[in-house]
C-alpha cells in the first residue's frame, strides 16, 4: 500500500471514514504540547516511499498550522514521497483584502505561508470570494470540492416546496448551485457587515413565497449573526419557521444555540466540521477525489 492516511485528533471521525472508502490504512501520529506549550510531533508509522495524506481542518488554523508544519517536515525527513492536507473547511480566507487601512490580507499571506510545506491540498467550498481561484493564493496544486448536490440531495429528501435564501452576495455562488440541483427558486439578499459580530440584511421580497418552506443556505456560520438576521427577517415576514444550511459549523461560542433560539425549523451542517448539526456528509466526496488524484 503506497498510501497513509493521518489525522489531526479533531479530524478522526472524518478520516477513519474517508481511509474506510479508499482502504488506505491509518498512522498513527502523536500531536501534543510540552508543558511550555510548545509543540511536539512524533509520527509512529512508517512513511519511507509513501504517500502521505493528513486530514486536519482548518478552522482554528493559529492552533493547527504549527502541528500541520512540524507533521509534514517530519514525514519528508523519514523519507515520505508526498504530504497532501486534506483540510475540509480552509480558514484564513476572508480577510483577503486591506478593508481598512493597514491591516493584514490574511489570505495572502497564510496561504504561501502553508504552500512551502504541502505537496498539495483539497477543501470544500473554500471562501473564495475576491480571490476566484486558490491558486491565486496557494503556490502548490489547490483543489476545490463542492457539497452543493450533497446539500441539495438532502433538501429534495427533506424539505417540502423549499424557496432557498442566500444571505449575501458571496452566497449566491452556493445558492445558485444548490437551487439549481434542488430545482427550487431562490432569492440572495445583501449584507452589510458593521463589525465581526453586526451585520445588516436587507429585507427579503418573500410575498410570493408564503407557502414555501425558507431554506437558508450559506458557506460558513461562525457568529451565526448572518443567519440570525436573515431568519428574523423570513418570521417578520410571515414565513414558515426556516431550514438553515451551512456548509462549515465553525458556530463559535453560543452562537448555535442563539441560532436555535430563532424562529428555525433546523439547523443542518455538514462534517467538514465535527459539531452536533452535522448531517451532510462530506467523506465520499474527499474520497473520490483522492482516488482521481
Ligand atoms: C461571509 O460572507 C460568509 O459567507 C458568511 O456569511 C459569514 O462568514 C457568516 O459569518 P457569521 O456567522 O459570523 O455571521
Amino acid at each position: 500500500m503506497n498510501h497513509v492516511i493521518f489525522y489531526y485528533p479533531f479530524d478522526e471521525k472524518l478520516a477513519r471514514k474517508v481511509a474506510d472508502q479508499l482502504k488506505f490504512p491509518l498512522g498513527e501520529v502523536v500531536f501534543r504540547h510540552f508543558p511550555d506549550k510548545e509543540t511536539y510531533v512524533r509520527i509512529n508509522t512508517e512513511v519511507t516511499n509513501k504517500n502521505i495524506i493528513l486530514v486536519s481542518g482548518l478552522n482554528n488554523p493559529d492552533e493547527k498550522l504549527i502541528p500541520i508544519i512540524f507533521f509534514a517536515e517530519t514525514a519528508k525527513r523519514l523519507g515520505a514521497k508526498s504530504v497532501g492536507l486534506v483540510a475540509p473547511y480552509l480558514g484564513y480566507l476572508r480577510q483577503d483584502k486591506e478593508f481598512k487601512k493597514g491591516e493584514a490580507i490574511n489570505s495572502k499571506i497564510f496561504a504561501p505561508l502553508l504552500s512551502k510545506y504541502i505537496d498539495w491540498l483539497v477543501t470544500i467550498d473554500p471562501h473564495l470570494h475576491r480571490h476566484h481561484k486558490l491558486n491565486e493564493v496557494y503556490t502548490v496544486p489547490a483543489y476545490a470540492l463542492h457539497a452543493a448536490h450533497l446539500i441539495a440531495d438532502w433538501i429534495k429528501h427533506n424539505v417540502d416546496q423549499p424557496v432557498l435564501i442566500g444571505p449575501d452576495e458571496e452566497s449566491k455562488q452556493w445558492v445558485t448551485k444548490v437551487a439549481e440541483y434542488a430545482d427550487a427558486p431562490y432569492i440572495v439578499l445583501q449584507k452589510l457587515r458593521h463589525g465581526d459580530r453586526e451585520v445588516e440584511i436587507s429585507v427579503p421580497k418573500v410575498s410570493k413565497y408564503k407557502k414555501y418552506t425558507p431554506v437558508l443556505v450559506d458557506d460558513i456560520i461562525s457568529t451565526a449573526r448572518t443567519m440570525i438576521e436573515t431568519v428574523r427577517h423570513l418570521s417578520d415576514a410571515g414565513m414558515k419557521p426556516t431550514i438553515c444550511i451551512g456548509v462549515h459549523a465553525i458556530f463559535v461560542n453560543h452562537s448555535y444555540q442563539d441560532l436555535l433560539n430563532e424562529k428555525v425549523a433546523r439547523v443542518v451542517t455538514s462534517n467538514t466540521i465535527q459539531h452536533e448539526s452535522n448531517v451532510i456528509d462530506v467523506s465520499g466526496l474527499i474520497a473520490e477525489f483522492i482516488t482521481k488524484l
